[in-house]
């Protein structure tokens, strides 16, 4: 007999596990089926936690060597022990998928490895490594969490040594004297400047005119000068054609983006993020007639209820930003709705957080996003050079920049560069899910001396007039 579920998750990253605990907490009966042999997904295996591991790991080390003086703290010779770094990393992993096995059993979740296949509305195949059906699941409800992975650039084949995808790029033994980076976005600004930190030479080569697209482009101008400061360098407007083993090295050939002469440039690592796309082969969509939107992704309604009644889909695998902490509330937003409450996620107040020094961090329109709306806005900004706590810390880099409507006043966008932008973003976010105005941060009582206070001071300058400047 098929074992019998009330709901089946099929991925157990953040969205399908987040889904799973919640759906068990609503009283379902639940099982999740995972083909990694642990579970987190992407983001806890390969993506957010390893990638900010070694992000806080090459912070430290690059901190030692270059900031500690101004300070008034002289250390000796500061050495790299990329070992013991990447073991770390990887102990910082193991504990945080270890903690949703304990949580999967604290909340009596059915864990369960192996690859899963829609057979029809109700009925899950589970595959073993063989490809062969080791169990069949009967659920009263599927939910398709199966994530995204690596876009592959043809002309190009990783290789996971020297041509790598960012699950190479959190793994290489030795740091490469030269570096290429295809693709000037949030993986490649992240781990390329990890590995800048750590000593390379590090080249990026992005297809548009300016680095990390859908940031506010003020703020972009702001973050890529830093960036070039601190070492890297961009190609920008250029596309890369071809990576392949040369004499010296791996020989990157690219060209404008508009096509023209080409050059070349040769490296140790090539490290290839252009984007990721949706997880949807082998799921068996087609056979259960579920279908796909233009850009390949899962089309699901409003509840997350796919085209094929009691089969839903949420996180990287559907539309939206593909980010763990939207996954997760697609997640438990979809599973309150099967459980008969109101389950909804704006994701408009998703908020993104690029984790390079000076951070980035922004949530809702940006001033281009709002004059091509025609909507009428102000902008209240306000300098960390001018925060006292941002003084005492030597971190006076960036600004805060609140947007707000200009009759309602009611804020529309935050966008912030700075050493802590993304702690301060929470605070951005609530106050737009409340549908707060910039008087209303203005107003709020903020501890002082912290760095959220030039939050304060920017959405008193939206409202009206900031005090400390
Ligand atoms: P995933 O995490 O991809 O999980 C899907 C799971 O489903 C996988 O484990 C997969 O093995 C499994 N699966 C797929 N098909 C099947 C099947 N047929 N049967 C069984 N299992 C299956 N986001 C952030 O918000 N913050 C960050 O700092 C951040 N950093 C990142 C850094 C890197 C290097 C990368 C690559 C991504 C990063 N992301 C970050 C993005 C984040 O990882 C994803 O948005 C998030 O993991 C999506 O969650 P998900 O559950 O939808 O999918
Ligand atoms: P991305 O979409 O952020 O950036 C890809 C970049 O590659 C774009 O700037 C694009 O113009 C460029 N590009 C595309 N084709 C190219 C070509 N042929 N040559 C040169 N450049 C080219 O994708 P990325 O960095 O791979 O990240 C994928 C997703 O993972 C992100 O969009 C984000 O959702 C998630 N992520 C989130 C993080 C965070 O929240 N801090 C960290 C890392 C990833």
């Amino acid at each position: 007999m098929n074992d019998r579920f009330d709901l089946v998750v099929i991925g157990a990253g953040p969205a399908g596990y987040v889904a799973a605990i919640r759906a068990a907490q609503l009283g379902m009966k639940v099982a999740c089926v995972e083909k990694r042999p642990t579970p987190g997904g992407t983001c806890l295996n390969v993506g957010c936690i390893p990638s900010k591991a070694l992000l806080q790991s090459s912070h430290v080390f690059e901190e030692s060597v270059h900031d500690l003086k101004a300070h008034g703290v002289i250390v000796g010779d500061v050495r790299l022990d990329l070992a013991q770094m990447l073991k770390r990393k990887d102990e910082v992993v193991g504990a945080t998928t270890k903690g949703v096995s304990f949580l999967f059993k604290k909340n009596k979740v059915t864990a369960i490895t192996g690859t899963a296949r829609i057979e029809a509305a109700g009925k899950v195949a589970v595959l073993g490594d063989d490809g062969a059906v080791a169990q069949r699941l009967d659920a009263r409800n599927i939910l398709i969490a199966s994530g995204s992975e690596v876009t592959p650039l043809p002309g190009v084949t990783i290789d996971e040594k020297t041509i790598v995808s960012s699950t190479g790029a959190l793994e290489l033994q030795a740091v490469p004297k030269r570096m290429a980076v295809i693709g000037a976005g949030i993986i490649g600004l992240e781990l390329g400047s990890v590995w800048r930190r750590l000593g390379s030479e590090v080249t990026m080569i992005e297809f548009l005119d300016r680095i990390a697209p859908g940031v506010d482009n003020e703020i972009t101008k702001h973050f890529q000068r830093s960036l070039e400061k601190q070492g890297l360098r961009f190609r920008l407007g250029r596309k890369v054609t071809r990576a392949e083993k040369g004499k010296d090295g791996i020989v990157v050939t690219h060209e404008p983006a508009q096509g023209g002469a080409a050059e070349s440039l040769t490296v140790d690592v090539v490290l290839v993020c252009i984007g990721r796309r949706p997880c949807v082969e082998g799921l068996g969509l087609d056979k259960a007639g579920i279908k796909l939107t233009d850009r390949g992704r899962i089309a699901v309604d409003a509840h997350f209820q796919t085209s094929v009644p009691g089969i839903y889909a949420v996180g990287d695998v559907i539309d939206g930003p593909m980010l763990a902490h939207k996954a997760s509330e697609d997640g438990v937003a979809c599973v309150e709705t099967i459980a008969g409450q109101k389950g909804h996620v704006d994701w408009e107040k998703v908020p993104s957080v690029v984790y390079t020094q000076p951070e980035v961090a922004w949530v809702g329109k940006n001033e281009e996003e709002l004059k091509a709306a025609g909507i009428a806005y102000k902008t209240g900004k306000y300098p960390f050079t001018a925060d006292p706590r941002s003084r005492a810390n030597n971190r006076t880099e960036g600004f805060v920049k609140v947007l707000s409507d200009k009759a309602s006043d009611s804020v529309l966008g935050v966008h912030i560069i700075g050493a802590e932008a993304g702690t301060m973003i929470a605070e951005a976010v609530l106050a737009m899910e409340y549908s707060a105005s910039a008087e209303d941060i203005g107003r709020v009582c903020h501890a002082h001396p912290t760095v959220s206070e030039a939050m304060k001071e920017a959405a008193l300058a939206a409202w009206d007039k900031p005090i400390h400047l």
